[in-house]
């Protein structure tokens, strides 16, 4: 393979860069010309599509967001969109393309393998929902963003007695809650994979007051099925208790990547290049037990997400 595409999509997150210099330099080690493609799938429709050399990715391993810019394309949903991609990944004579990003821009991946291109996938969101990798590119650097903030809420939390409610980003999983839920000692998490129980949320913040505790921290992720508006009133409404809620946002999907970060992505972003070079496609990356692992794409796709539950209850008897 001579000539590969690097592109990444959906929403952005920190390692992205790191991942783009590993193919990048990864590529031209291998002998490769490599091609980036601006926007994700929109740009690609468009073709928004440079030559990269050793110099374009100078200097990007410790930033966050993408140099690349990202998307999320409805364009390429749609079969004229996709049929333009096509035509655009020939007129370019790209012979592989990988691919950046989460669930649905995988999922868009395999689409255009099951058309016939040689894509790699690999993992970059901040939400660790690809059963396929135990970490995903973003993932450890949002835990500990949202960790700096646990730390500066919990400061006034304590000074002004109050349980306060933090609403973190994750989509449909809990991974980025449970995991900045236990390491910053948060008395209650919330996530989507269990469902919430009211009775017993309030009865442990109650219990934790009659045990000296003045203040306490609920995690909760997005997807969880009530709104942090409306758990803040029903807490309440029904302990006393001064409550507040804060949702952190996109300050989670920024900032300079962690080491963690910045080692899973070079680590995948080198092994996609490599499974290029040797003409393999059709493959998602990821990082299991601190090793490289690949699957079909397909088979990566089809994967079950599971939650780490334990790591809640562990969360639980440690923060009574
Ligand atoms: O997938 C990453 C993520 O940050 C989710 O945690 C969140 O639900 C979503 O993206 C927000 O997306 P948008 O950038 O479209 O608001």
């Amino acid at each position: 393979m001579k000539r590969i595409g690097v592109l990444t999509s959906g929403g952005d997150s920190p390692g992205m860069n790191a991942a783009i210099r590993a193919v990048v330099r990864g590529a031209l080690y291998h002998d490769m010309e490599v091609f980036g493609i601006e926007r994700g799938y929109e740009g690609l429709i468009a073709g928004e599509i440079y030559e990269m050399d050793r110099r374009s990715v100078s200097d990007i391993i410790q930033r966050g967001g993408t140099i690349l810019k990202t998307a999320r394309s409805e364009a390429f949903m749609q079969d004229e969109g996709f049929a333009m991609a096509l035509n655009m990944i020939d007129s370019f004579q790209i012979e592989g393309l990988i691919i950046i990003g989460g669930n649905g821009s995988l999922t868009g991946a395999l689409r255009l393998a099951e058309a016939g291109v040689k894509v790699i996938g690999l993992p970059g969101t901040i939400d660790n929902d690809l059963p396929f990798t135990d970490f995903t590119i973003g993932f450890d650097t949002a835990v500990n963003t949202v960790l700096g903030a646990v730390g500066n809420i919990r400061d006034t939390s304590h000074s002004h007695e109050r349980t306060t409610i933090i609403e973190v980003m994750g989509r449909e999983c809990g991974d980025i809650a449970i995991y900045a839920g236990l390491t910053g000692g948060a008395e209650i998490i919330l996530i989507p994979e269990q469902e919430v129980d009211m009775q017993a949320v309030c009865r442990r913040l109650i219990e934790g007051k009659n045990s000296g505790k003045r203040s306490s921290i609920i995690i909760k992720a997005e997807g969880v099925n009530i709104s942090s508006e409306d758990l803040e009133h029903t807490i309440r409404e029904r302990t006393g208790l001064d409550t507040k809620m804060v949702i952190l946002g996109y300050i989670q999907r920024g900032g300079s990547p962690t080491a963690r970060d910045r080692m899973i992505a070079s680590l995948l972003g080198y092994e996609a290049v490599k499974l290029l070079s040797e003409g393999i496609g059709n493959k998602a990356v990821g990082i299991h037990d601190g090793s490289v692992v690949s699957f079909d794409l397909a088979e990566a796709m089809r994967m079950e997400n599971t939650t780490i539950l334990e790591l809640g209850t562990l969360a639980e008897i440690l923060s009574k």
